[in-house]
């Protein structure tokens, strides 16, 4: 890929505002669940977990919760982005383990790191670490949008639901999970997605950087 691949994917995809219920087939889905696994976190502890909804029933109970917006309902797949309700020892340790099994090596550094960590994160306030592990989510939410576009499919980030509603509804908290972003992924409506034709609208280079020579 190169640089003008990238800009042409986000020049090109957009906030679907209307899709047509048609099923994405499995790979692609997968390809964009695998763009979210390989986004980079913090400490790379992926404090986060997706739960890929295709069962129509359970997004009918969603879409009430989510402003009623109806991608809820006429999307493939309904991603729920669900991070972490606080970081523990077991969430740490099972990254740091992992990382150790994959490389074949232990590293004082790394181990130390770890201690740093283990002594740092588990006792902070439980809605701080939320929130520090919903950011985490966010940049795999940037990868999921970009990547579904890749693929040629349409999708839909969305803030415009009561987290606590869909916790209940997918059973969250009872897994020390909290839903921070949903991503719809399907196929547009073009004819009623008002927001298909319209330019995309973003400020100019001079109101978001300041250079510093
Ligand atoms: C984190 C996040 C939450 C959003 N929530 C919603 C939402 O609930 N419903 C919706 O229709 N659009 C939602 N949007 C879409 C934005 O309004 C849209 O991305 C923005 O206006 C820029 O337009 P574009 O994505 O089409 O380029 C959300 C976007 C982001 C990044």
């Amino acid at each position: 890929m190169n640089n003008t691949d990238f800009i042409t994917i986000l020049k090109t995809r957009y906030a679907c505002k209307a899709m047509n219920g048609k099923t994405v087939p499995q790979e692609k889905i997968d390809s964009v669940l695998e763009a979210i696994r390989l986004s980079p976190t913090s400490s790379g502890l992926q404090p986060f977990e997706i739960i890929s909804i295709t069962n129509q029933e359970i997004k009918e109970k969603i879409r009430p919760v989510a402003w009623n917006q109806a991608q809820i309902t006429d999307c493939s797949h309904l991603l729920v982005f669900a991070a972490w309700d606080t970081y523990t020892a077991d969430r740490i340790n099972y990254m740091f383990d992992l990382t150790n099994e994959v490389r074949g090596v232990a590293n004082e550094g790394w181990e130390n790191y770890r201690q740093k960590l283990l002594a740092a994160l588990p006792q902070m306030d439980a809605e701080v670490n939320f929130q520090h592990a919903s950011k985490q989510a966010y940049i795999a939410l940037m990868s999921a949008m970009t990547q579904a576009q890749a693929e040629g499919l349409d999708s839909t980030p969305m803030e415009g639901f009561q987290a606590s509603a869909v916790d209940e509804i997918l059973g969250l908290r009872e897994k020390g999970l909290r839903s921070c972003v949903l991503l719809t992924v399907g196929y547009k409506d073009a004819e009623s997605d008002w927001l298909v034709k319209l330019e995309k609208v973003r400020k100019p280079m001079d109101k978001l950087v300041t250079t510093l020579a």
